[in-house]
């Protein structure tokens, strides 16, 4: 891990990775990343030598995808598109992984979304799906103080374009979701969900502990106890 990285950003990189490290290593295969922007986790993937599209609505991410992915010297389709045009997409005939991290947050209709990316999984293929929590957010709202804003979230308040990160999910809604789309939930773990709480200033109060902090986040992520602190959940579904 970079020093530099924010050890939120580095939790949700390593519990994520960990996660998917046994989905990618199965050999090259045709990886779709719905709303990857500028193409974090697609580079990565296309690096293991997998064949990366990525599908996103914004030309400026688009564009940024383009130039991370050649300083990396890889190769990733961008498309520009959305969850309405998914089963458009030129290219391969299915997939046989979905990522949509980030994204069901911001789109119109999370179990239209889900639903599509079914259609285009072929069959005994993953989606890998990280989403903010509301729990979690609930929490870091209150004990940054701010407890009109907590209690806006606990009560599922939030539409889309109220804030930054769009709406939130609880772990049983996404189960739900998720399983009316016809997917079954593979695996399930809590990402940063000691990293948001922590004030900036005592992440290096010990040596080494942005490090450490990112450990105990791995050791943590897959314990059903602290999923209700995690600012988001990843899961895998098939
Ligand atoms: C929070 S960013 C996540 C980017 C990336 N997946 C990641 O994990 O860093 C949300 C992305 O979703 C894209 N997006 C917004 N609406 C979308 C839609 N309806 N369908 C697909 N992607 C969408 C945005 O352009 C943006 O790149």
């Amino acid at each position: 891990m970079p020093t530099s990285e924010h050890p939120g950003s580095a939790a949700r990189t390593a519990v994520v990775w960990e996660a998917l490290r046994p989905v990618l290593e199965r050999g090259p295969c045709d990886v779709l990343d719905l709303g990857g922007g500028t193409g974090g986790s697609a580079v990565r993937v296309a690096e293991r030598g997998h064949r990366v599209t990525v599908v996103d609505p914004s030309p400026d991410a688009l564009a940024s995808l383009g130039r991370r992915a050649r300083d990396a010297g890889v190769e990733v389709t961008a498309t520009q598109g959305d969850v309405s045009t998914l089963r458009t997409v030129p290219g391969p005939d299915g997939a046989d992984v979905v990522l949509c991290h980030g994204v069901l947050e911001v789109v119109e209709d999370p179990a239209e979304a889900l639903a599509t990316i079914r259609e285009v999984l072929r069959p005994g293929g993953q989606l890998s799906l990280l989403v903010g929590q509301r729990l979690g957010a609930v929490v870091a709202r209150a004990l940054a103080g701010h407890f009109q804003q907590a209690r806006d979230l606990l009560a599922g308040d939030t539409p889309v374009g109220s804030g930054r990160s769009g709406r939130r999910f609880t772990l049983p809604e996404l189960e739900l979701l998720l399983t009316t789309a016809g997917f079954e939930v593979a695996s399930v773990r809590g990402v940063r969900v000691f990293a948001d709480l922590v004030p900036g200033a005592l992440h290096d109060v010990e040596p080494g502990g942005s490090a450490a902090l990112v450990e105990l986040e791995h050791a943590v992520a897959d314990r059903p106890e602290f999923w209700p602190l995690a600012t988001q959940l990843h899961l895998l579904a098939r």
